[in-house]
């Protein structure tokens, strides 16, 4: 492999990472974007809130924080990547299990504190403050919890640039602008090029407009989002900022997921030999005590049961799909109306319809590996992993044409016909790189459509097992991404701001 232009020292900045705390595809990235950075050589650390003692067993103390009981532990295992500091402070403490939301489901009344002071520790770090012997050129920062990072940052001399990647703009972390009095902000800052949202603070504006760059997932989001229906209300900002946007596409950690060597199925599988992919079949019923016909296809769902997956959608349409040779399984938790129907409908059509709600990443690896599509109707998707493991299964996606799935999934019949047109007796299967089938719109009706297409294409066994192979064949590791991630951290150290100036939106205009 190329040697990286120069070796940098990256602070990574997030509220998640796998395997230590998990609650979407954000912290499989956090996880496996440092694994790839440090294999090209640059040195990296993870800063995460320590939720619960679960998180800091076998962590040892760096330094205690201010007069409080706030303190950076570091943790060093074989899984991790890298050394992870973790902020343990009573701020978090409570947490447990739960990052985000109390079990009631409502969010934790005092977010605006605790990642408000979480990124002030990563300023701190970055300005040499807390720590003394390891200062980052580069602080990248994920999603609103970490967006005052570049905020702080701003506010104090260092010379360490920012990254700020969005991951979901949905989620603006949103405030009464009275947080910045309580956490000691200038009032200054609550104004429409810095933090002010609506008459409100949102601290992913602190990453949108302070931040030296900002990337996110996927090309194709990277665009949407500069529309008012994909832009969240932020699109202005982001237009106005265009120059320093960068989509790069996720990749995934190709050797946890690897249906060749998967400690969690029992039937291993390669695109030569896809025996194991049909034994992984039949045990993935059998857990439900089901067997499936040959003719019918099983549709797997792993994810968040939202609307922005789709969830209802998949709702609506199942009453058409059960009329299908079809066979569901459903792996996921979310929202709790959405998660009632869903058992509603398990409890209507057992045996069809069959749904498990605890987090189980076994289950996860489970139904990528034996089920024969991947249903995934999402309205938005700034990039979407399950495609991506699903693809490397041989599990073939159904999605929609957006985001990072419009990215990822090239669709068969479009592929086919395209091949049709231009070579008249061509074999349609030997120059086929289709990974899935998409639809245009994120509707009930169209889902129907593009399953009733994807099931044409498994009922003719020979170009469905073409397909599976070109979707396992597809490169999907962070080759391509990490390069690309240094070019905009090269970017970045050039037009950082000088210390001590704060961003550029920071100053007076
Ligand atoms: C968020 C997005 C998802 C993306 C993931 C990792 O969960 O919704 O599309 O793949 O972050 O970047």
């Amino acid at each position: 492999m190329q040697a990286p232009f120069r070796s940098l020292r990256i602070l990574f900045v997030a509220a998640e990472m796998a395997p230590l705390v998990k609650v979407g595809g954000l912290a499989d990235v956090v996880a496996a974007l440092p694994q790839a950075l440090v294999e090209r050589g640059h040195e990296v650390r993870v800063l995460l809130p320590a939720y619960g003692g679960h998180m800091t067993r076998g962590a040892t103390r760096l330094t205690s924080l201010g007069e409080g009981q706030a303190s950076l532990a570091e943790l060093r295992r074989p899984d991790l990547p890298c050394p992870v500091w973790l902020f343990e402070s009573p701020v978090f403490a409570g947490r447990g299990h739960h990052p985000y939301n109390q079990p009631d489901g409502r969010a934790w009344p005092n977010d605006a504190t605790a990642f408000g002071e979480f990124g002030r520790v990563a300023a701190g770090i970055a300005a040499g403050t807390l720590l003394s012997d390891w200062h980052p050129d580069i602080v990248h920062c994920h999603d609103w919890h970490a967006g005052l990072a570049p905020v702080w940052m701003g506010l104090e001399p260092t010379s360490a640039a920012s990254v700020f990647t969005i991951h979901n703009l949905a989620f603006a972390g949103r405030f009464h602008p009275r947080v910045l009095a309580e956490l000691g902000l200038p009032q200054s800052l609550n104004h429409p090029d810095l933090l002010e949202f609506h008459g409100d603070v949102a601290f992913i504006k602190g990453g949108l407009s302070c931040a030296d760059e900002v990337t996110t997932v996927s090309p194709r989001y990277a665009q949407e989002i500069l529309t008012p229906e994909f832009g969240n209300g932020f699109e202005g900002l982001l237009r106005h900022r265009q120059e320093h946007l960068t989509g790069i596409l996720n990749g995934i950690d190709t050797r946890l997921w690897n249906p060749a060597r998967d400690p969690l199925i029992e039937h291993a599988f390669d695109a030569a030999d896809l025996t194991g992919k049909s034994r992984e079949r039949l045990r993935l019923l059998r857990r439900w005590g089901v067997t499936a016909r040959k003719d019918e296809a099983v549709l797997g769902w792993v994810g968040r049961l939202t609307r922005q997956k789709g969830a209802d959608l998949l709702l609506e349409a199942l009453p058409e799909l059960l009329q299908r040779p079809l066979r569901l399984v459903v792996l996921g938790s979310g929202e709790p109306e959405l998660k009632r129907a869903v058992a509603a409908a398990a409890a209507r059509w057992p045996e069809r319809f069959m749904v498990d709600s605890r987090f189980d990443e076994s289950l996860a690896h489970g139904i990528y590996a034996g089920a024969d599509m991947l249903a995934m109707p999402s309205r938005f998707e700034p990039c979407g992993l399950s495609q991506l493991y699903a693809m490397r299964y041989g599990t073939v996606p159904v999605t929609t044409a957006v985001g990072g799935l419009a990215d990822t999934v090239l669709d068969a019949d479009a592929i086919a016909d395209a091949i049709a047109d231009a070579i008249a007796d061509a074999d349609p299967l030997a120059c086929s790189e289709a990974t899935g089938f998409l639809m245009a719109e994120a509707t009930a009706e169209d889902f129907v459509e593009t399953v009733d297409r994807a099931l044409r294409w498994f009922h003719d066994q020979h170009r469905w097992q073409a397909l599976m192979r070109s979707a396992m064949g597809r490169q999907l590791d962070w080759s391509g991404a990490v390069r690309a991630y240094e070019q905009v951290y090269e970017r970045a150290l050039a037009g950082r701001s000088p210390p001590g100036v704060g961003p550029a939106a920071m100053r007076a205009p």
